[in-house]
């Protein structure tokens, strides 16, 4: 019989997106469906890989002095480190750097523009340059990015144009017939309503301002769109419009898109009307998950200098520590949140505590009451049948779970039989029973459904935690592994010797570890956080500049002011004419600091009171954006005062 195909995809990163554990989510959680998918008995196809064109890339490529694909080089050999050490089992990586995936991509533009849905025009109107994506006018709210906040850029250009609209009907109907294409509900709503039902406006598909991109093959000034090159990764990694079109024809469509939900308008609008002009079939879902917050509530990303990096935490507390604090913090539709003292914590609580003293108690007791040997079962008790009767239920609501992408109940059901199977220990006192010889029979029984609970919760966090479902079987030397052999409680062989090993979650002193764990992820954004500045404001002509009288000027008196700690009263002396300046530096200097100084005023600036006090001008400052930093722009030599700066 042929196993039924799934085929599951992340979306593929930007090389400058510098992976955090955020980031770093969609692709641990992927990789634990499709781990779950192969379990189950399905022929999985699992991709992933890197989103490598773009302004934004040839631009850091240009500042680093090197060539883009130097560049996307190096960084993507990291990206494929982090998911070795992440544990992520894909089949396939694609670069949209590779060739294959470049002229499949020319291909599919070609066919666009043959067909009419691809025309000739010119752009104008506002670009995000690090999310690659163009507004319009009222869309770009204060000339910043909608999706960002950051600022746009002006662009016009002679551009190629995609008639979305032409397809726009033809989506919400789609997309109203198929509840399950766009996941959550909520998410399904939002796009309907914000971006489809107002009407879609035909989207601008290539650049000519820079040339780091797929070139359009009729017309070489022209690179295609990012979001076009990237999309299709999903089919061109297939084989579509390739050689060999064999995987293409065994996995499309896709069974998920799985992706963040700040994505999800490129993976719902754009991509299936790219598919429907294609004339090909839409992915069966796409299923855009929730963010990972830091403390505060905003969302974990490198422009914010908030980020974790998730290969610390695995050289600490290892990668299924990780892996079990991503997947089980997002739940279903919504963000999670990461902070020190909830990933130690959980980990303690979930893994040291729950799962870790689970194995040791009993793979300990196993070895001080048999030797190391597995016993034989004996007569079951009503105690035993409730819990054997848990651990067969647990199967399919995990299963279920996992249908419905909602990983992180998946996970609670597990530890709901984990919970059970330590209640059952002390349900059973094994400890009181291995002190007399009569009760061995029945001491033998409560040991051996306690490795046999433990076997089957190893094979159902497999799909999760692979690399500790190995270390279970190891110690208690399980033998079946499958899924199907979850259906029955007697997987477990008597008369198998256990092998007691080192712990696999040592206890951590949890106050200690959140101090520590604390301390090195703020040590390691500071060494990644970039000075941000502040967007450079509107143009301005020289007449415009020539209207403000910048003078030096010599402190004569200065003296800080009642009641406030941030303002000084200066009297200054410009050409002859005592001023009197109001100026908001004392957090940064003493009146004695600045006395006798040169430094430069604004002369000609509309005089106002502060605080009761005449203001008669401006003292230049260059300070940081919280004014933490602040140095008054002093002269360094003699001059007149009065003279002009300029
Ligand atoms: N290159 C595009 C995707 C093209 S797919 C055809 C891209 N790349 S990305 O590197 O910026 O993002 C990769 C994934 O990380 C996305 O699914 C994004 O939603 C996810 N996340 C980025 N920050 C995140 C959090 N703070 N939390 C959870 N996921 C986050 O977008």
């Amino acid at each position: 019989m042929t196993k039924k195909t799934f085929y599951i995809t992340t979306p593929i990163y930007y090389p400058s997106a510098n992976l955090h554990i955020g980031n770093t989510y969609t692709t641990v959680a992927a990789d634990a469906i499709a781990r779950f998918k192969r379990l189950t008995g399905y022929d999985v196809m699992f991709l992933t890989g890197s989103d490598e064109h773009g302004q934004k890339i040839q631009r850091i490529a240009q500042e680093k002095g090197v060539t883009p694909k130097e560049y996307v080089d190096e960084i993507v050999a990291g990206i494929q480190k982090l998911w070795e050490i992440m544990d992520i089992s894909y089949d396939k990586f694609i670069r949209t750097t590779d060739e294959y995936h470049k002229k499949a991509v020319q291909k599919l533009f070609k066919q666009l523009y043959d067909q009419g849905d691809i025309y000739k025009s010119a752009y104008e109107g506002w670009y995000c340059t690090p999310c690659e994506s163009f507004w319009t006018e009222t869309q770009a709210v204060d000339g910043k990015c909608p999706d960002c906040g950051r600022p746009v850029e002006k662009a016009k250009e002679e551009a190629y144009f995609f008639k979305m609209s032409k397809y726009a009907d033809r989506l919400i109907e789609y997309i109203e017939t198929h509840p399950d294409f766009i996941q959550p509900e909520s998410r399904k709503n939002e796009m309907l309503n914000n971006f489809l039902r107002p009407g879609l406006q035909d989207l601008c598909v290539s650049r000519t301002t820079f040339n780091w991109g797929i070139p359009v093959e009729f017309d070489p000034g022209h690179v295609i769109y990012v979001w076009i090159d990237a999309l299709s990764n999903y089919i061109t990694a297939l084989g579509y419009n390739g050689e060999d079109k064999s995987l293409y024809e065994k996995y499309w469509p896709a069974d998920v898109h799985l992706i963040g939900k700040d994505i999800l308008r490129f993976h719902t609008i754009y991509w299936p009307i790219m598919l429907m002009a294609l004339n090909l079939p839409l992915p069966k879902q796409v299923f855009g998950h929730g963010w990972l917050l830091v403390d505060g509530g905003v969302r974990m990303a490198k422009s914010r200098g908030n980020v974790v990096d998730p290969v610390i935490l695995v050289n600490h507390f290892g990668v299924d520590a990780v892996r079990y604090y991503l997947l089980h913090e997002i739940p279903f539709g919504s963000d999670g949140i990461f902070t020190s003292e909830i990933f130690i914590r959980k980990t303690n609580s979930d893994l040291a505590n729950d799962l870790g003293n689970l194995l040791s108690r009993t793979v300990t007791m196993i070895e001080k009451y048999f030797d190391g040997v597995i016993p034989k079962p004996a007569e079951k008790a009503d105690v035993d049948n409730e819990l054997i009767q848990l651990a067969l239920s647990v199967p399919a609501a995990v299963e279920k779970a996992i249908d419905e992408l909602k990983i992180s109940e998946a996970l609670d059901h597990v530890w709901t039989l984990i919970r059970r199977t330590n209640k059952y220990i002390d349900e059973t006192t094994p400890w009181i029973l291995g002190k007399d010889e009569s009760q061995k029979g029945r001491l033998g029984t409560v040991l051996y459904n306690l490795v046999e609970s433990l076997r089957i919760i190893s094979v159902l966090i497999s799909a999760f935690l692979p690399t500790t479902s190995k270390k279970i079987n190891a110690q208690i030397n399980a033998e079946v592994t499958t899924w199907d052999s979850l259906a029955s409680f007697d997987g477990t062989s008597a008369g198998t010797k256990v092998n007691k090993s080192d712990i696999m979650f040592p206890r951590i002193d949890v106050e200690a570890k959140i101090k520590e764990l604390d301390k090195l992820v703020e040590d390691q954004r500071k060494l990644t956080r970039k000075p941000t500045i502040e967007p450079v404001k509107q143009e301005i002509t020289i007449e415009d500049f020539d209207k403000i009288d910048m003078r030096v000027v010599k402190v004569l008196e200065c003296e800080t002011m009642k009641k406030s700690k941030k303002l000084l009263k200066l009297k200054v002396d410009l050409g002859g004419e005592v001023r009197q300046v109001i100026s908001g530096i004392a957090q940064n200097y003493k009146p004695e600091d600045l006395i006798g100084k040169y430094v430069v005023l604004v002369a000609n600036l509309k005089p106002v009171t502060l605080r009761g006090e005449l203001s008669q001008g401006m003292i230049i400052a260059a300070a940081t954006e919280d004014d933490s930093k602040l140095f008054a722009i002093s002269v360094p030599g003699e001059l007149p005062t009065g003279s002009i700066v300029r």
